[in-house]
């Protein structure tokens, strides 16, 4: 199996190859992808991690070569956000970007799975989809917008304020990934009750949680570590697939368009991505009208994406 990280020598990227370099299964190769000249250095620096997974670091000039016969490709290359932005400010950076990446990819390994962690997600995941669509090459079973960071966070959250082990927290995520977009279903959560009170207040941290760190990052940037393992563990979700077996995760794909063309949801994951698309239950009246109130703002976003390529 061969994975491929662009972007391998940001703040995501580097904790998200450190993960990978660690977990991914023995005889994996770890393909590192960054136009920043580092980044033959992180792939010597991780190469001394002592784990049947080889890597290798590729500049600026080898896209192709990073990408030859990857099975997955992670993207967390592009401009994080600073205080007072909004992911949708970081789409005229990250739009390029995301483009030409999705051509390496169309160009070197059409049937990887791709997951996007390139903010902001809405668009960026249409981008990617489209640049497949002109080539003739698409599937919408390989291509994911990685939400984990807003299911990591919503179990880290409810074990926080419940006191429960968070080990034994699920919290189901839908929507998309900025703002009022982001929808966990804390109706859904088993083995715990919420007041009305915590679900507004609680909801609220959750789809707020990354602007969270971007104003306690000061400038810094945006969520890294955290990103980088929930991205990790989604990787991990995709390759256990890959591998066979029965695998259930939430992500950002594009669907039967009930509710938008792309919606967080959950899937049924297998050897060619996306094997079943998954209804995602019940809502309460609540998260009933936070879906209603926040659908224009996300098929806004996803027309953006789209509109980027097709005009
Ligand atoms: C996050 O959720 O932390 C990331 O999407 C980064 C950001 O800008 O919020």
């Amino acid at each position: 199996m061969k994975v491929a990280v662009l972007g391998a020598a940001g703040g995501i990227g580097q904790a998200l190859s450190l993960l990978l370099k660690n977990n991914l299964p023995a005889g994996t190769a770890l393909s590192l992808y960054d136009v920043a000249p580092v980044v033959p250095g992180v792939a010597v620096d991780l190469s001394h991690i002592p784990t049947d997974v080889k890597v290798e670091g590729f500049g600026s000039k080898d896209l192709a070569a990073a990408l030859t016969d990857a099975d997955i490709v992670l993207i967390p290359a592009g401009m994080p956000r600073k205080p007072g932005m909004d992911r949708a400010d970081l789409f005229n950076v990250n739009a390029g970007i995301i483009k030409v990446l999705a051509e390496g990819i169309v160009a070197n390994c059409p049937k990887a799975l791709v997951g996007i962690i390139t903010n902001p997600v809405n668009g960026t995941v249409p981008i990617v989809a489209e640049v497949f669509k002109k080539a003739g090459t698409y599937d919408a079973a390989r291509v994911f917008g990685i939400t984990t960071l807003d299911v990591i966070r919503s179990e880290a959250f409810v074990a926080e304020l419940k006191g429960l082990n968070v080990a034994d927290v699920k919290v189901p995520v839908i929507g998309g990934h900025s703002g009022t977009t982001i929808l966990p279903l804390l109706s859904q959560v088993e083995g715990t009750t919420f007041t009305d009170e915590e679900v507004a207040v609680l909801t609220s941290r959750i789809q707020n949680a990354g602007t969270e760190v971007v104003n306690a990052k000061a400038g810094g940037g945006s969520a890294t570590l955290s990103m980088g393992a929930a991205a990790a563990r989604f990787c991990m979700s995709l390759v256990k697939g890959l591998q066979g077996e029965d695998v259930i995760d939430y992500a950002y794909v594009e669907g039967k368009g009930e509710d938008a063309p792309f919606f967080a949801q959950p899937v049924r994951l297998g050897v060619n991505g996306v094997a079943e698309l998954l209804p995602y239950g019940e809502l309460s009246a609540f998260e009933q009208k936070a879906k209603a109130d926040m659908l224009e703002t996300l098929k806004g976003d996803i027309k953006e994406g789209v509109d980027f390529i097709v005009g």
